[in-house]
């Protein structure tokens, strides 16, 4: 059976209060069409064709993927306008309709609806609520057969009180399509031509519409204003965190955990409150994270530890290496096995190799720092002259006295030393002990200058 999916996302969104069209305000660092798009690509559908209108370039510029074709809808007539806009560009058995608006929908809840489509069957998504204001009502007759659906505007007092809502989501057969389309009209309430109608028209023609329900009714929640939206960001991060908890993850509390992306975990991880994950992060076996860090884009190995409030960015750390309190490791990052990185140390394009430490307020752009090597306190690797980089090249077992200013390009080789407060701008041969600093002058009876006090 071959499917197209059609995701509605023409829609102005006036309440979001934004000049961002609404389909893109982000849930969990994706924009919510985007989310839409991620479950409609895992069906392997022939085509995905996304109806546009308000916003329709920046929407088509943010998105834009070589399998998604973009269909403009240039008033919004209503959801049958939208989806007959389309019309052209499908060719599939089925057609799944979905809505930009929808992030949370599930794929396992769109395969079972779509198991339910056939030529002589369409597949209806309800959800039974507790208000349903402002939905479309599922009429059913005596034997509880889907008859039609009725929008709320259009509802009398006996519809209105019908709790099972329409959530939109609804799999077609392909084949109608054109035909329902050309019978759509918009005399109702709203004077718009409603996607419902065809719900009538398939039974009128001898169809049945068999219906599923999604397990969460948070997943067909759309989000029209920003409390919304931050209701499904919400249920989007628990979502998450109980994922991972399942994965075998301790979060100190799954409240207080923030996924902006894909993580991939391995057991026994513990990671404390406040953490932001961010794009693609994978997390090893015993990787330990303290309160209030951001990782981004990262690889994190075996036994890993990263203390409190550390910033992380396309960086790998090796197994049991360790970083922070207040790291910075910024892209190009590598850390291997058992490397140290402390409090106040910001690390960027470098290597420290395995068992190396730069304990203390340094900064290391640009380097290749071999194995054992130590990095005293207030490190600064000179990278930049304002136009180029330059990169700074230590070998094994080197130790860099405190406050050590490296010229770079500058290479000090195994076993090599320099002295505090050095500034080093010259090749430092293996084993050798560089001092380039000023010699010390002591003055024997010097004389402070003193205040003269006022009369
Ligand atoms: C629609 C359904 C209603 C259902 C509700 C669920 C119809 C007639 N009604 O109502 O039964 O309970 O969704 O939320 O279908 N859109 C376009 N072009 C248009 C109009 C809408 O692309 O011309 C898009 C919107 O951007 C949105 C989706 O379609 O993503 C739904 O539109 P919306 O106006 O929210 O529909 P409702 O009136 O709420
Ligand atoms: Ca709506």
């Amino acid at each position: 059976m071959s499917l197209d999916i059609v995701i509605l996302a023409a829609g102005q969104g006036t309440r979001m209060r934004s000049s961002l069209p609404k389909v893109l305000h982000p849930v969990a660092g994706n924009s919510m069409l985007g989310h839409v798009i991620h479950s409609a690509r895992q069906l392997q559908p022939q085509g995905i064709h996304v109806v546009i209108g308000h916003g329709a370039e920046l929407v088509q510029a943010r998105l834009a993927g070589d399998d998604l074709n973009f269909v403009m809808q240039d008033k919004q007539l209503g959801t049958g306008h939208a989806l007959a806009q389309a019309l052209p560009a499908l060719s599939a058995d089925t057609v799944l309709v979905l809505y930009g608006d929808v992030p949370l929908i599930e794929v396992p809840t769109l395969q079972r609806l779509l198991a339910k489509a056939s030529e002589q069957q369409l597949g209806l998504l309800t959800v039974t609520l507790e208000d349903p204001t402002g939905y479309g009502r599922i009429v059913r007759d005596a034997h509880g057969q889907v008859t039609a659906i009725v929008e709320h505007k259009d509802a009398n007092e006996a519809q209105k009180s019908i709790r099972e809502g329409n959530t939109g989501i609804l799999a077609l057969p392909g084949a109608r399509l054109a035909d329902w389309m050309g019978r759509l009209s918009n005399n109702n309430a709203q004077g718009e031509y409603y996607l419902t109608d065809v719900i009538a028209m398939a039974v009128a023609d001898g169809l049945l519409v068999a219906t599923e329900q999604p397990d969460d009714p948070m997943e067909v929640q759309g989000a029209n204003d920003r409390r919304q939206l931050a209701e499904l960001e919400r249920h989007y991060q628990l979502r998450e965190a109980r994922r991972l908890m399942a994965q075998g993850v301790t979060l100190r509390d799954p409240a207080r955990f923030d996924v902006r992306g894909e993580v991939t975990v391995g057991r026994d991880v513990l990671i404390d409150i406040n953490v932001i994950l961010e794009g693609k992060v994978v997390i090893e076996d015993d990787v330990q994270i303290g309160p209030n860090c951001v990782i981004k884009d990262c690889t994190l190995r075996k036994g890993a530890v990263i203390k409190a409030n550390s910033h992380l960015e396309g960086a790998v750390m090796g197994e049991g290496s360790d970083a922070g309190p207040f790291a910075r490791l910024r892209p190009g990052t590598v850390l291997d096995a058992k490397a140290h990185v402390g409090n106040f140390v910001e690390l960027k394009n470098a290597h420290l190799g395995e068992g190396a430490k730069a304990g203390h307020l340094s900064y290391l752009g640009d380097a290749e720092i071999g194995a054992r090597t130590n990095i005293g306190a207030g490190t600064i690797t000179c990278n930049y002259d304002g136009a180029n980089k330059f990169k700074t090249v230590m070998g094994e077992d080197v130790f860099i006295g405190s406050n050590s200013a490296l010229v770079a390009p500058v290479e000090i080789k195994a076993g090599a030393t320099t002295a505090a407060g050095s500034t080093i701008t010259q090749c430092v041969e293996a084993g050798e002990l560089a001092v380039a600093r000023s010699r010390q002058r002591n003055v024997s009876g010097w004389k402070r200058p003193e205040k003269i006090k006022k009369p």
